[in-house]
């Protein structure tokens, strides 16, 4: 292995990701459409000297691989194992302070993003420069330890930035906008367990198969209407395509009272379309506004949720400094 000097800092930092249509669905092999957005996390690694492992996190120190850093940091610490795994130890031992912007459990891939960024910044740190393939295997390995079955379309798109148009067995194409679209995002302040949800889909896919088996295939179709809106620029469409989704992610089981609340707080506002976004059961909604109306539809979303922000798509993906 080559190995940098020991002042060697290195800085990663990942996208959150709202997915536009098609969650769920896309772990039963459809189609979804998802972009990065502009919070992320932040992983700085460093060589420390000590022959030890440490997460800092907040100002504390966790130290890898004790307990309570695979409590807290479950996806760091699945990536630093795959790393060690590949790679072997790394012998002077580092520090890995994590900075998030996105809240835990609000659907915006925080995990992805964390995990992202670790086996960025790590390998790096350890004289490794990998391909987006082997970072994208890695990271995969954090994200499975809080989802249980991720479909990859969070990793993929943290990794990669803008817009996506994914599918489990077709991966990562990116879909170019001629222009920025703004999308209002509203986290409930309920955290989900998108494991406990992914399993209950799972459910209703055995009860029902023929009737999933269509929404599989309807949620394909609306993933590539959407990316013609979203090619287009057709706002109204694309509204269209969030509105006729929603429902569905309601049969299956994934809103509940506050989502549907906010969901009808943005609707009342002038705007195209509004849903859930990630694994839902809590989480976060997102909203088109109609031009010149965020401002309004963000301060109707105030009175329901404590964290509502807007954001620009596409947004950049993986940035690596050393
Ligand atoms: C989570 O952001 C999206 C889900 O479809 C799970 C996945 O695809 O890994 C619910």
């Amino acid at each position: 292995m080559t190995n940098t000097n020991e002042d060697a800092v290195v800085t990663a930092s990942s996208p959150g990701k709202i997915i536009i249509v098609g969650e769920h669905f896309v772990v039963h092999e459809a189609y979804a459409v998802a972009a990065a957005i502009n919070k992320r996390v932040t992983v700085i690694a460093s060589k420390n000297g000590t022959r030890k492992v440490r997460f800092v996190s907040q100002g504390r120190d966790y130290y890898f691989p004790g307990t309570l850093a695979r409590r807290f940091f479950p996806a760091p610490s699945s990536v630093m194992n795959e790393i060690f795994e590949r790679f072997g130890k790394c012998e002077e031992g580092m520090s890995i302070e994590i900075r998030s912007e996105i809240p835990r459990g609000s659907g915006l891939g925080s995990s992805a993003a964390v995990s992202v960024a670790t086996a960025a910044a790590v390998t790096r740190i350890m004289g490794k420069k990998l391909s987006l393939e082997e970072i994208s295997k890695i990271a995969m390995k954090g994200e499975a330890a809080i989802h249980g079955n991720p479909s990859g379309i969070d990793v993929e798109t943290s990794l990669r930035g803008g817009v996506v148009l994914f599918s489990k067995s077709s991966g990562a194409k990116p879909i170019a906008l001629e222009k920025g679209i703004e999308i209002i995002i509203a986290f409930s302040g309920k955290g989900r367990n998108t494991s406990a949800l992914i399993s209950s889909v799972a459910l209703i896919r055995k009860k029902y198969p023929n009737t999933f088996a269509h929404l599989v295939e309807s949620s394909s179709f609306l993933s590539l209407q959407a990316v013609d809106a979203l090619c287009r620029g057709d706002l109204p469409y694309l509204g269209a395509i969030m509105n006729i989704a929603q429902p569905i992610l309601d049969w299956i089981g994934v809103s509940n009272d506050k989502l549907d609340r906010m969901l009808e707080d943005a609707r009342s506002g002038r705007v195209f379309g509004a849903k859930i976004t990630g694994a839902g059961g809590g989480g976060s909604i997102i909203v088109l506004p109609r031009p010149g109306t965020s401002k309004e539809v963000i301060d109707r979303l105030e009175a329901e949720s404590k964290y509502v922000f807007s954001t620009l798509i596409p947004q950049e993906g993986l940035k690596v400094e050393q």
